[in-house]
């Protein structure tokens, strides 16, 4: 036999850099994209900064070849991994194949993934993980389901220190749904991205039911059980989301997130401050969007609102003032009357430890009649799952600002960015009303027997009377200033003085001092 010559080793060379670019079976890709989803390199291309990617690992793959000796082992493993820009700053990126193996996570991908995470650690940048597999490469047995163990040990090692956002844009199964869930943000896509521990195969055999995988696993069922941040139409959509989201966060934990330019931002009063005015009614159990006044305090009225559809009665997501990026968390009263419940406390409560990892001052917009009263909540865990959020303010070390707009009762007031919450600026609007309750129930229990006793000594003036403790309930208690005398509300705003008074606030806490507790983490009742 001849030893190869140059041209035989330069042809060797070039099938191997072809069949790397393209270790999938032919018309997979057909496939893929009849299915109404993008490929690994599409989704790649979308997302970065044009011209940017650099691969990672292209020519890895399994340790040794397939039985028969002939050697099927794709190269790159099922996924593509790298790093590149996004907006002009450094992003790890991966991308499973679902053209490659079905995307299955085998010892080699996972090994890929797990290089790429301890790479955005050194450097200090997100990770963005589009998903689309299979799950656990069957054939991989056992070692399949180490490589995902592993996988998930390194993302809880990172959490906190890189953000970590999932796009689900295929199937999502089993096991591998926690990869998503130990991150900070999941999205998907409606109609394409399924997300479930078993499939509608396994339910049938276990539990007799007939479902669907749209029905267990669907962007809206996880956008509604709050597994999903946010859902989009199109792959192409859902990263630009994506792309919005990263523009509101921190590189990492020691970083800043990045300040824009706000052209349209203006010191001076504009007409939507203007408005701000007539939006919250004066009556106290009168209900208006909240998500009115955010766009009226967000630069360019731009408002992202993520978990949009759990939890409806408390609102939560980012918006930047005067170019300064805020994560806002808002109780609203067009949904049950803005009450808390445990789904609305731990909601708020993890996008605050999210802010706060990634150094997002929170903004509080104070509008809540108190916590659902009943056995359900009560039965359903609410003092274990709702001390969260009174757990989450506590331990925030961002920037954190609260403007009550009319409401704040009860075990409310403690938990919604309250001064004694390490809160930096406290501001209220003239109607805010922040006490224990309510006039009516306040003067029922302070003064129901002497009102009783007038009713039955057949006194004429009881209306009076009432109407009386009401108005003095109300001097009392149902106002800002009784609050700003013990310094726990800085200063009453008009509201439409609040977009200038938060862009202040803002400038003045950028040199906050964010010291992280010595202890590496309290106990958090989970
Ligand atoms: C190996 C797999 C695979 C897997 C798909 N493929 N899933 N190979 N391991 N898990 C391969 C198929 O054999 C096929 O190979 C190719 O990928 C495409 O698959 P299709 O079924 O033809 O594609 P499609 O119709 O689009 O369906 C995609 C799918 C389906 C819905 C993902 O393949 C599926 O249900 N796969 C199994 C899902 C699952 O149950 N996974 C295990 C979850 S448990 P060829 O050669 O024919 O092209 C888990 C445990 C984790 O993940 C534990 C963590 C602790």
């Amino acid at each position: 036999m001849s030893n190869p010559t140059m041209e035989d080793a330069i042809d060797g060379l070039r099938q191997r850099r072809e069949e790397s670019v393209f270790p999938g079976k032919p018309g997979s890709i057909e496939k893929q994209h009849a299915k109404g989803k993008l490929t690994a390199r599409e989704r790649i291309e979308l997302l970065m900064d044009e011209g940017t990617f650099v691969e990672l690992g292209r020519l890895r793959r399994a340790p040794r070849a397939t039985e028969d000796g002939s050697d099927k082992r794709p190269f790159g493993d099922g996924v593509v991994t790298g790093i590149g820009k996004i907006d002009g700053r450094q992003v790890c990126v991966y991308a499973q194949d679902a053209t490659v193996l079905g995307g299955s996570v085998g010892q080699t991908h996972a090994k890929k993934l797990v290089d790429l995470y301890k790479l955005a650690w050194k450097i200090g940048c997100p990770v963005v993980g589009l998903n689309d597999s299979g799950g656990a490469r069957i054939q991989d047995g056992v070692g399949a389901l180490a490589s995902y163990s592993m996988l998930g040990n390194v993302k809880c090692e990172m959490s906190g220190v890189v953000p970590m956002i999932g796009l689900i844009m295929g199937t999502c199964a089993g096991g591998a749904v926690y990869s998503p869930a130990t991150g900070d943000f999941t999205f998907m896509v409606n109609g394409t991205s399924h997300m479930f521990l078993t499939g509608p195969e396994v339910v049938r055999e276990v539990t007799g039911q007939e479902t669907t995988m749209e029905e267990l696993g669907g962007a809206e069922i996880n956008a509604i059980t709050g597994n999903a941040h946010y859902v989009d139409d199109t792959d192409e959509e859902s990263l630009e989301s994506c792309k919005r989201l990263l523009s509101f966060l921190a590189s990492n934990n020691v970083g800043k997130p990045p300040r824009f330019a706000a052209p349209s931002f203006s010191w001076d009063l504009t007409d939507a401050d203007m408005e701000l005015d007539g939006i919250v009614p004066v009556e106290s159990n009168k209900a208006y969007d909240v998500i009115e006044v955010i766009e009226r305090i967000a630069d360019d009225g731009d408002f992202f609102e993520i978990h949009s559809r759990w939890a409806a009665n408390v609102v939560i997501g980012f918006l930047r003032v005067n170019g300064h990026s805020v994560g806002v968390i808002a109780n609203q009263p067009s949904v049950n009357a803005g009450t808390m419940n445990i789904d609305a406390t731990e909601k708020a409560a993890r996008f605050i430890r999210t802010c706060d990892a990634f150094n997002v001052p929170i903004l509080t917009l104070v509008d809540v009649p108190g916590y659902l009263p009943g056995i359900e909540q009560e039965r359903a865990g609410a003092i274990r799952r709702g001390s969260k959020l009174f757990y989450a303010y506590a331990e925030a070390r961002v920037p954190s600002i609260t403007v009550t707009l009319r409401k704040s009762y009860g075990g409310a007031y403690a938990t919604m960015g309250s001064k004694q919450s390490l809160n930096d600026v406290n501001l209220a609007w003239p109607q805010a009303e922040i006490a224990v309750m309510g006039a009516p129930a306040a003067v029922k229990i302070l003064h129901g027997r002497e009102l009783l006793k007038m009713i039955q000594d057949g006194a004429t003036d009881v209306e009076e009377k009432y109407n009386e403790l009401v108005a003095e309930y109300t001097r009392d208690h149902l106002n800002p200033y009784p609050v700003a005398e013990r310094g726990w509300v800085d200063r009453v705003i008009k509201p439409h003085e609040t977009r200038l008074e938060l862009a202040r606030s803002l400038d003045l806490l950028e040199t906050r001092r964010h010291d992280p507790p010595a202890r590496p983490h309290g106990n958090i009742p989970l």
